[in-house]
């Protein structure tokens, strides 16, 4: 049966739009039209969003419009920031915009005002913070706290580890916060072996206080501090904090009351580095840069609220990711900062949006038949283009690309930040014009190759174009700026689950693997060859209990 979604009005007349579509190439489109950049650029405060290097018209945009005025977006966004319970499989609202509300409005969850809980909550990880950074929090032998680490995972973790590298020139330089994720123990262990016990402090984030790579990451640290007192855990509530909406599970691994912080179970793991999951941000770059933060996302969700879908950068983001992903089919989507500090942002957006959108089963249970997210990569922008770039610009899929670039870097040495700009320039345009074949041929001919050496080597210079890129300008990553580019894609990302039609804030598509490796544990514990699996995971288990016979259950 045909979905709500492909039997729209909006999608058919897309579909017979890209027919046109499909062969029109962005060169003609900006010769057509030398105003295509004031048409399809929009700014916001000190972000510029320059959407004009896609494949697309007028008609494209407002067709693409059409599709989210069918799918009701506007009155989901009401509904999102009104805290009407959207995950609906969870039954829970989805208000991490609540966190950075600035409103003074109130904002209630069956029928409470979450907002004065938000602020408590938040004034006390400040205080907590600035306990640390003003060296007043002192440890077991009243040193000051050298060193602070964050033991979490996927959104207890990703978030927080992006921010704080983008904003890493505003953290103190005499406090390092290191951050533990990997069940592996060489993460944690690499990450103790130069600390001391006595001034390190620990934070454990876990929403569920059940991840097992935390949960075995935190017993790693506890031992290691406990053993470091000769066994004596009295001095626990000096080292160790919790953030995590499973209070009893906290108090049960021995954090202090007064050391657990709150989450709410209407703020999704992947959308939280706005609560107390952002601890470790307020304690490496202090609550005013944290309050900056969020005022930079607010300003943004008032953007999402308030702007007309046309000039909604968000909208936009989502709706010229559609276009891509269902009407041309492009698999993935390459995210390229040109800001080094921005070095985890593609990881970090790796799980806001492949967790939110990797769904097959729509808001209404059917399986959809169209395709959802898409797969997210990326890395530096210029460490890319010396890597996977020679696939954007002449391999045979259609990656479109988001490009985001600094018009200003911390220090800004005009040497480095030149250049670096001049390639942000370059390969947009390049990527859009691509080089045709008497172009290619000018420039081999004024080389000087012979018409031999030019015949053999003119296919390989020629480069198609027409690949899509949109690029981010901000004027430099400041904690407000930080914070208005990540509501940016998180909205982004609610856009075209709005498309979908399916919930962006499960995750029930983790629960499968999280499942089968708590049954292998047990199998582990002997040398005794198993065979209740398929013949690969038995091969595999057996190899491995066989390559290690004496350390099983070790
Ligand atoms: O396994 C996926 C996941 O559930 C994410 O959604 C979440 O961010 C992460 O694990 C960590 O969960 P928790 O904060 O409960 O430890």
């Amino acid at each position: 049966m045909e979905s709500e979604l492909t039997r729209s009005p909006a999608w058919h007349a897309l579909s017979q739009h890209f027919q046109e579509m499909k062969s029109v190439h962005m060169r003609e489109l900006f010769d057509a039209d030398t105003e295509r950049f004031k048409y399809y650029s929009i700014e916001l405060n000190d972000l510029l969003y320059d959407y004009s290097k896609n494949i697309v018209t007028d008609k494209t945009v407002e067709l693409l419009l059409q599709l989210a005025r069918e799918a009701d977006l506007p009155r989901w966004i009401e509904r999102m920031f009104a805290g009407e319970p959207i995950n609906h499989t969870e039954n829970r609202a989805v208000l991490h915009a609540a966190l950075r509300d600035r409103s003074a409005k109130p904002v209630y969850v069956d029928g409470v005002d979450v907002m004065p809980e938000i602020q408590q909550e938040l004034e006390r990880v400040k205080h907590l913070a600035e306990m640390i950074r003003s060296r007043k929090w002192r440890g077991v032998s009243n040193q000051a706290i050298t060193d602070v680490v964050n033991i979490g995972i996927g959104g207890s973790h990703l978030g927080p580890l992006m921010v704080n590298e983008a904003l890493r020139p505003h953290a103190l330089h005499d406090l390092n916060v290191h951050f533990v994720s990997n069940i592996d123990e060489n993460h944690i262990n690499d990450t103790l072996q130069y600390l001391n016990p006595e001034t390190t402090f620990f934070i454990i984030s876990s929403k569920s206080f059940t991840t097992q790579d935390t949960m075995v990451n935190a017993e790693t640290a506890r031992q290691w501090f406990v053993e470091s007192q000769h066994d004596d855990d009295s001095d626990l509530h000096r080292h160790f904090a919790a953030v995590t909406s499973n209070v009893e599970q906290a108090r049960a691994f021995g954090i202090a009351k007064d050391n657990i912080f709150k989450m709410w179970d209407w703020v999704g793991g992947r959308y939280s580095l706005w609560s107390a999951i952002g601890l470790s941000i307020v304690v490496a770059i202090g609550s005013e840069h944290f309050d900056e933060l969020l005022e930079g996302a607010y300003e943004v969700d008032q953007h999402f609220k308030q702007a007309p879908l046309e000039k909604n950068i968000p909208v936009l983001m989502g709706l010229l990711g559609i276009w891509y992903n269902n009407f041309f089919d492009a698999q993935t989507m390459a995210v390229l900062p040109y800001d080094q500090h921005l070095h985890r942002f593609p990881a970090y957006l790796q799980q806001a949006d492949m967790e939110s959108n990797g769904k097959y089963i729509d808001r209404n249970g059917e399986e959809v038949d169209y395709t959802t997210g898409p797969v997210i990569f990326g890395e530096i922008g210029i460490a890319a283009q010396h890597a996977f770039f020679q696939l954007l610009h002449q391999g045979t899929k259609l990656v479109p690309a988001d490009i985001l670039a600094p018009v200003y870097s911390f220090q800004c040495i005009a040497r480095h930040h030149r250049a670096l700009m001049s390639n942000v320039f370059a390969q947009t345009e390049a990527l859009m014009r691509g080089k045709s074949r008497e172009e290619a041929l000018e420039e081999l001919r004024a080389q000087g190759l012979s018409e031999e050496q030019i015949e053999a080597l003119l296919p390989y210079k020629v480069f198609p174009g027409n690949r899509p890129t949109s690029t981010l300008m901000f004027d430099t990553l400041d904690p407000k700026t930080l914070g208005s580019i990540i509501a940016l894609y998180e909205h982004k990302i609610f856009v075209q689950g709005v498309i979908w039609n399916i919930n962006s804030f499960d995750q029930w598509g983790v629960e499968l693997g999280k499942q089968l490796a708590t049954d292998i544990l047990h199998e582990l514990d002997d040398a005794t060859a198993v065979n209740s699996h398929d013949s690969s995971t038995n091969g595999l288990i057996n190899h491995y209990k066989r390559r290690r016979p004496n350390r099983s259950g070790g």
